[in-house]
């Protein structure tokens, strides 16, 4: 029989359900935290100690009344060790473990470390550990509109219940308050970037304040994302050009009021001049001086302005992956301390696989942030499991070489490389008002490597995907192992069966689901399938060299060198930057076509394999979390196939070559 079976589900408690853990380690647990103490007693310290008793209860080690053993205390110190979300854990062979911070956050970040390690079955009797975020804003971006709609959700209605607000604060909040602070995260976009400017108005700043007050003792702050003609649409202003002083003067009004009623607002979040988006460049004035003007509205209360770099407009026709580099490269130093222009990790959108945006390591003068996606718009959305952990971290190990060697996407983020203090990391969030929040269990890992990755951009997504594992479905070694052989290829695997070589942006129109590389008829170029691969008779991929795009002369020269010659390219990122003869020879001697079809092959094999070893740990998991993964990998072997089958027919209909030998058949 197996040593442990997950319990049934439960969705709200995410990672944070943990597992009774093995005898052994439950009384060692239960020795060393015998007594649980605070010498902090503000809100977010008692939340602390509470987490702290909640969580040891769930590893079913209860402090017993009374009994001997050892004492766990948090505490608040001077320490220059950690920054002032940071937290030392010490733990001295006479049973004396000391959570200690300098500032109460601290605390409760130090505890869910603490059960982490408990949960994960790390030893505990002796503990040195010094931990803090190496990156300041940690931010989810809901793309919730006030309708209750998600765009790009694939997990049910906003958790936002506006309508409802402020008099009814839905315990939801809590939860999920509860499960970023697990993680660091320390902030909440909560409407979509696509802004209404109804979330600036007064009955929604209430509303706001409603949530920052539920969000606030977990240490997160609330930001809004705004529309750049709010103050034509919702002040009665003729214009919205940043320049004009009655425009500027109404941005400050509304962040006063803001304010007012939320002290700790951390500020706003814009879209401009991006796929009809209205922005500054609609009155001639360029990104800086937007951006800086909103800045200069929240500065005085200590707000940030997050700037999207995600430009997307008519004025690109040779290469639209050109298009944010170009508009936003030349404006480095121009934009004001406050703000942060917040990059996607890809410069076309959130593909399974994009090279690193070249933005990042361009602009030293400027607060770069990274935007990722956890909500799975092109990878899969809520049914397939594709683990994105090895996606951001690809990204983030990314050299950009800008200052030599070792300039890697990391270090810009966390402000290293160019000495930046006001850093940060979004996350498109994945979470929704279904039972298990993210649309599939699998999903929740997303978030969570999100989180982990914020707080410390070198972690290994494989320790990552480890620790969500012992937490999920509970520490025994088989499931463990299991669950993490099967996420770290994950997405490997959707990258073989959807876009393998560096291809990109083959999905369907509109919903971004399932393969339709074929489309050409619609009305702008760059919505098209085609567009990307380029496919024809005589070869397929996008030429982004000189001979091309060059979109590659935006990289730093070693490696706008390499991707200058298709030897000297990644093969994973080949037909991005390549136009090649469908007969080019692959460095492991096959044609490229040949290839490509084994990387389809490759994709589905994968998800197969994934389904058995899925299976073989029926007798550890719970029913109901058993079979809906059980159920949706089966979705994501027929969907794996016909993606496979769909776009070997379309490219066979335009290359006119048979399938390789010992290739599969189609489905
Ligand atoms: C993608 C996505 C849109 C979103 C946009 C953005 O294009 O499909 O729904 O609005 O990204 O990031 O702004």
């Amino acid at each position: 029989m197996p040593q442990t079976v997950a319990h049934a589900e439960d969705g709200h408690e995410l990672w944070l359900r943990a597992s009774p853990l093995p005898a052994p380690q439950r009384s060692a647990l239960r020795h060393q935290a015998t007594r649980l103490q605070t010498t902090a007693h503000g809100p977010t310290a008692r939340l602390a100690l509470a987490e702290l008793q909640r969580g040891l209860a769930r590893l079913g080690a209860t402090p017993a009344r009374g009994g001997k053993g050892g004492t766990i205390t948090l505490e608040l110190v001077q320490d220059s060790r950690i920054n002032d979300e940071g937290f030392h854990i010490t733990a001295r062979p006479d049973g004396q473990t000391v959570i200690a911070a300098r500032r109460e956050i601290g605390l409760l970040y130090g505890v869910f470390h603490y059960l982490r390690l408990a949960a994960t079955g790390a030893p505990l009797a002796t503990l040195d550990l010094a931990s803090s975020p190496r990156v300041q804003l940690r931010v989810l971006n809901h793309w919730d509109n006030l309708d209750g709609v998600v765009e790009r959700g694939y997990s049910g209605r906003s958790i936002w219940d506006w309508w409802r607000l402020p008099d009814w604060r839905d315990t939801l909040y809590t939860e999920y308050a509860r499960a970023n602070a697990s993680l660091g995260i320390n902030g909440v976009v909560v409407n979509n970037v696509n802004a209404k400017s109804t979330s600036l108005t007064a009955p929604y700043i209430a509303k706001l304040a409603a949530i920052a007050g539920e969000l606030r003792p977990w240490g997160i702050r609330v930001y809004l994302s705004a529309r750049w003609t709010a103050p034509m649409e919702i002040g009665g202003l003729k214009s919205a050009d940043p320049l004009d002083p009655a425009v500027a003067a109404w941005w400050r009004a509304k962040s006063d009021e803001i304010y007012a009623a939320i002290p700790d607002f951390g500020g706003f979040l814009v879209k401009a001049n991006s796929e009809g988006q209205p922005g500054p460049q609609d009155y001639r004035r360029s990104h800086a001086e937007g951006a800086n003007m909103l800045a200069a509205a929240v500065k005085p209360h200590g707000g940030v302005v997050m700037w999207r770099a995600f430009v997307y407009a008519h004025d690109n026709p040779d290469d639209r992956a050109k298009q944010a580099y170009n508009d936003f490269q030349p404006l480095d130093g121009q934009f004001a301390d406050n703000v942060l222009v917040q990059v996607k990790n890809g410069a076309i959108d959130f593909q399974p696989r994009e090279p690193f945006h070249p933005l990042f390591g361009a602009m030293p003068k400027t607060n770069l942030m990274m935007e990722f996606q956890i909500t799975k718009e092109y990878v899969g959305q809520s049914t397939h499991l594709t683990y994105l952990g090895t996606l951001f971290s690809e990204t983030l190990q990314a050299d950009t070489q800008a200052k030599g060697t070792g300039s890697t996407v990391a270090k810009v983020v966390d402000g290293t490389l160019d000495g930046h203090r006001l850093t940060g990391m979004a996350g498109v969030a994945n979470i929704g008002a279904d039972r298990d929040w993210s649309g599939s269990i699998f999903n929740q890992a997303d978030w969570y490597a999100f989180g982990r990755l914020a707080w410390d951009p070198e972690l290994s997504p494989e320790t990552i995907a480890r620790e969500w594992a012992a937490q999920t479905f509970g520490p025994a070694p088989k499931v463990v192992n299991t669950v993490t052989t099967i996420m770290m290829p994950s997405r490997e695997a959707a990258v073989d069966y959807m876009t393998p070589l560096g291809l990109a942006h083959v999905m369907g129109t509109g919903h971004h689901y399932g393969p339709a590389p074929w489309v050409s008829h619609l009305a702008r170029p760059e919505w098209n399938p085609v567009y990307y691969h380029k496919a024809d008779a005589q070869g397929i991929g996008f030429d982004r060299s000189a001979k091309g795009s060059n979109a590659i002369s935006q990289y730093a020269p070693p490696i706008a060198q390499k991707l200058s010659d298709p030897a000297t390219t990644d093969e994973r990122q080949l037909l991005w930057f390549h136009h090649l003869p469908w007969d080019y020879r692959l460095k492991n001697g096959e044609a490229l076509w040949s290839g490509m079809v084994h990387h389809y092959d490759a994709g589905v094999a994968q998800v197969a394999r994934m389904q058995v070893q899925w299976d073989s740990l029926q007798p550890y998991i719970d029913k109901e979390r058993f079979a809906k993964t059980q159920a949706f990998l089966a979705i994501q072997r027929r969907e794996a196939q016909w993606w496979r089958d769909a776009s070997i027919a379309y490219f066979q209909s335009v290359n006119h070559l048979d399938l390789p030998s010992g290739s599969a058949k189609p489905a």
